[in-house]
C-alpha cells in the first residue's frame, strides 16, 4: 500500500512589512479595530520585483531543501492561486521552469482560500494511485494587487506570501489519509475579482452566464478589477464550514475531535478561528493561528502555518492534524493527516540544490533563445505559413528569469 507524506515545507513573504499603524494613514482605520475585529498586526506586501511565481519559487526551494530532493524527482507541481502573473501560462509552469523540474507536470489550481488543501488532496491521490512518486503543492498570492487600497473592508485583511510542500511516495502508515472538497456556486458573489478581460467583447460571445454579476455586490470595485466582499455573510459562511468540514474529514478519518492534535485551518479572521473552537468544543490552543503576523495570504494561509508550527515545535511525530480552509466560490476543504518524521537537513544538498537552481536558469534561458533562433530561421524560409505579426513574448518584466532563494523572514 502506497501513503503520501509531507516531507518538506517552505515559506516566503516579501520584505515589506505594512502594520496596521501605517495602514490608518492611508484609510479610516486603527490598529485597535483591525486587531480587536480580525486579530491581525501586519501584512507583508509583495514589492516592484515581487511576483506571484517568486514568492511561490523561494517556498519552493526551501520545501525541496527540508524534503532533501532535487527538483528533478518532483512529478507533479501544482499552485494554488487567485493572483496568478498570467491568465496563461499558468504560475505552475514558470515555477517549473525556474526550478528545472524536468519530469514533472504542473498547472494551476483555481479554488481560492481553499486551494492548498484541495491541491494537496489531488496530490495525495495521484502519489497513493502510484501516478507519481513525489509532489510540490504551494500556495502563492500577491493579494495586495487586487484590493482596493482605498476600501478598509477589504484592505486591512490581506498580504502576500507563498508556502509550498512536497509530498513523498512511502510505505510507511501515515500521512494524508483523506479529505473533503466542497463547493457552493451559489455564492460566487459573495466573494469575488472580475478577470481584466471579461468584458472585452470584441465578437459576439455566449449570453452570459448569472453569477457574479455587475448588479451582484459593488459593481464599482469589480468595474475597477478590485475584488469584492461582503464580509458579513463571508464571515457566517467561514464559521460554518471550518466547524462542518472538520468534523467532515474527521469522521471519515475515524477521529473522534477529541483524538485531534492540532488544527490548521485558514488565516481569515481570528474570530472566526475562534467561533469554530466554540463549535468544535476544543480550547483555542487546538487551533493554530498565525495571522497577527500577515494577514490573511489566500491560498499561502495554510502553508505558511505548517511552516511556522513546524518551527515552533507544534507539529510532531505522529499528531493527528486537520488543515480546513474555505473561500471564494464558495469552496471549502479539509484533509485529515498524520504528521510524518521530518527529515534531517543536510548541507550539502542545500548547496546543490542552489547549483541546480543555477543550471535551470541557464538551460531556460538557453531554450529561450533556441526558440527565438528557430523563429526567426522559420519565419525567414516559410513566410506564408507563420504570420508576421506572430503574438508578442511573455513580458520578461515578469519573467522569473533568475530568482533567487529569499532568506526566511522573522517577524
Ligand atoms: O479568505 C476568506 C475571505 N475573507 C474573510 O473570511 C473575511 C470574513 N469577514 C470578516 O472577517 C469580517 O466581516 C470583517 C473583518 C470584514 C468585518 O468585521 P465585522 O465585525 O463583520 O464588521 P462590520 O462589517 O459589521 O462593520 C462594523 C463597523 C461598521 O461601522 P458602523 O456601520 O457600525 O458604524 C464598519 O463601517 O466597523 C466599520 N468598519 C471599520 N472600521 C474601522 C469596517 N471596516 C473597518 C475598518 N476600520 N477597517
Amino acid at each position: 500500500m502506497r501513503y503520501a507524506h509531507i516531507v518538506g515545507w517552505g515559506k516566503c513573504t516579501p520584505e515589506k512589512v505594512m502594520t496596521n499603524d501605517e495602514l490608518a494613514t492611508i484609510v479610516d482605520t486603527s490598529d485597535t479595530w483591525i486587531r480587536d475585529r480580525t486579530g491581525i498586526g501586519q501584512r507583508h506586501l509583495a514589492g516592484p520585483k515581487d511576483t506571484c511565481t517568486s514568492l511561490a519559487v523561494n517556498a519552493a526551494v526551501e520545501a525541496l531543501d527540508v524534503a532533501n530532493i532535487s527538483a528533478a524527482q518532483i512529478g507533479m507541481i501544482i499552485v494554488a492561486t487567485s493572483t496568478p502573473d498570467f491568465a496563461f501560462p499558468s504560475t505552475a509552469c514558470l515555477v517549473q521552469d525556474a526550478l528545472g523540474a524536468d519530469a514533472s507536470g504542473a498547472f494551476d489550481l483555481s479554488a481560492a482560500c481553499s486551494g492548498f488543501v484541495y491541491g494537496l488532496s489531488m496530490a495525495s491521490d495521484a502519489i497513493k494511485a502510484g501516478s507519481i512518486d513525489y509532489a510540490l503543492i504551494i500556495g502563492s498570492d500577491v493579494m495586495s494587487r487586487v484590493v482596493d487600497w482605498k476600501d478598509r473592508n477589504t484592505c486591512v485583511l490581506f498580504g502576500d506570501g507563498a508556502g509550498a510542500v512536497v509530498l513523498q511516495a512511502s510505505d510507511q502508515p501515515g500521512g494524508m489519509l483523506t479529505s473533503v472538497l466542497r463547493a457552493d456556486g451559489s455564492g460566487g458573489d459573495m466573494l469575488y475579482c472580475r478577470s481584466t478581460y471579461r468584458d472585452k467583447i470584441v465578437v459576439s460571445a455566449p449570453q452570459d452566464t448569472a453569477a457574479p454579476t455587475a448588479a451582484s455586490g459593488n459593481s464599482k470595485l469589480a468595474d475597477a478589477g478590485f475584488m469584492y466582499m461582503n464580509g458579513r455573510e463571508v464571515f457566517r459562511f467561514g464559521t460554518r464550514v471550518l466547524a462542518s468540514a472538520t468534523r467532515d474529514v474527521a469522521t471519515r478519518a475515524g477521529w473522534e475531535i477529541g483524538d485531534i492534535d492540532l488544527i490548521i485551518p485558514h488565516q481569515a479572521n481570528n474570530r472566526i478561528i475562534e467561533a469554530a473552537a466554540k463549535a468544535l468544543g476544543l480550547p483555542m490552543d487546538k487551533l493554530y493561528s498565525n495571522i497577527e503576523h500577515y494577514g490573511n495570504t489566500s491560498a499561502a494561509t495554510i502553508p505558511i502555518a505548517i511552516c511556522d508550527a513546524v518551527n515552533h515545535g507544534r507539529l510532531r511525530p505522529n499528531d493527528r492534524i486537520i488543515l480546513v480552509g474555505f473561500g471564494a466560490g464558495l469552496t471549502w476543504a479539509a484533509a485529515a493527516l498524520q504528521w510524518g518524521t521530518p527529515r534531517i537537513l543536510s548541507r550539502t544538498n542545500r548547496t546543490l540544490n542552489r547549483v541546480r537552481l543555477g543550471l535551470a536558469n541557464v538551460r531556460s534561458r538557453t531554450r529561450r533563445i533556441f526558440r527565438k533562433v528557430e523563429d526567426s530561421l522559420f519565419v525567414n524560409n516559410d513566410k506564408h505559413v507563420k504570420p508576421q505579426a506572430a503574438p508578442p513574448a511573455i513580458a520578461p518584466r515578469s519573467t522569473p528569469p533568475a530568482v533567487e532563494p529569499e532568506k526566511e523572514q522573522k517577524v
